[in-house]
């Protein structure tokens, strides 16, 4: 058993996490606003026995040799772990954990924020007024798309999916489904999803959410072809990763009127590029990564990746490992 680990905090996170991790470790904390570059970071985890990441840190090969033999854990403060070569730290025999469960909720709030941004073009809307174009209530503009009553597409079942179906319910939706897995009659009938494959479900919906982690099998997954299924009236909300989608046919898609709207919680690359060519488009809403961020969730997300991190350092089980991606 180490008295005090030494580990390695890749940025501030809240006070449920950070205070328990200080308490008990040798903490090098990250305090700028931004990442810590590349080098600067492979020369920090040098000879740590536990290091809590963020999404914005690469954690491969050559980030486990920076660490060295000391390394027995990686905490990310996310649910999504795409950052991490899983099979490398499992190689290694580095635990890695992550903090699923708790920004569900939060997560779906803010697909169903987007879906009906989009939907109603309320960041189109607020432009409008603020750039002094407000004269007077117009018959027809604005106009945009009902969501009550609506057909919502939901690719990947797991428990953000499921969680952004539970809502549909309130607004009459009818509710498809595609996933690697197909749900449980159960869960199907409580939610009142029916499950049916990509193209139908790109075709059949008014509104399309993405709900998949980033994989080989999801990289690209909405390119030209599955964008040119999708109803010229449709809106895709994206809160899983950017390059779940190909951002050009996205922007071409967006332009040509093959699709009505998109609304974008992440992007391919983050931070998006301000000369992006979607951010041109007013029928493109972007909003940066910001899906897990209401108060009590990143509390609740610190407090489980600092729970990790401190089994991991002291050898034990972690609460929340992640599971490889199959
Ligand atoms: C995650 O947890 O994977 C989100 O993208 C950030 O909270």
């Amino acid at each position: 058993m180490i008295d005090r680990p030494r580990v390695f905090v890749a940025r501030r996170i809240p006070d449920e996490g950070l205070d328990p991790i200080a308490d008990v470790c040798e903490l090098d904390l990250w305090t700028d606003e931004l990442p810590p570059p590349r080098d600067e970071l492979l020369r920090r985890v040098a000879g740590c026995d536990g290091i809590l990441t963020l999404l914005t840190d690469r954690v491969d090969d050559a980030l486990l040799d920076a660490a060295g033999p000391s390394l027995k854990v990686v905490s990310n403060y996310a649910v999504g772990y795409d950052n991490i070569d899983v099979p490398a730290c499992a190689r290694r025999g580095i635990a890695v954990g992550n903090t699923p469960g708790a920004l569900t909720e939060t997560t779906a709030d803010l697909a169903w924020a987007l879906l009906m941004a989009g939907a109603r073009r309320v960041a189109e809307g607020d432009r409008y007024v603020r750039a002094g174009n407000w004269r007077t209530w117009g018959p027809l503009l604005l106009l945009g798309s009902d969501v009550h009553g609506a057909t919502l597409g939901i690719v990947g079942f797991g428990r953000i999916g499921q969680a952004v179906a539970r809502r549909a319910a309130g607004f009459g939706m009818t509710v498809l489904y595609s996933s690697r897995t197909r749900a449980s009659a159960a869960v199907e009938m409580s939610l009142g999803a029916t499950f049916v494959g990509l193209p139908e479900l790109l075709e059949r919906s008014d509104f399309v959410s993405l709900h998949v982690s980033l994989t080989p099998d999801t990289r690209g997954l909405i390119d030209a072809a599955a964008l040119a299924r999708m109803k010229r009236t449709a809106v895709l909300v994206n809160t899983a990763r950017g390059p779940v989608v190909d951002p050009r046919a996205l922007a071409a898609a967006l332009r040509d009127g093959v699709i009505a709207a998109a609304a974008l919680d992440v992007t391919d690359p983050e931070p998006i590029r301000p000369d992006d060519p979607l951010l041109t488009l007013d029928n493109c809403l972007v909003v940066p990564h910001i899906a897990s961020a209401s108060r009590a969730t990143r509390g609740r997300m610190a407090a489980m990746a600092a729970a990790n991190l401190l089994a991991g350092v002291h050898g034990q089980p972690l609460p929340t490992p992640v599971v490889r991606p199959s």
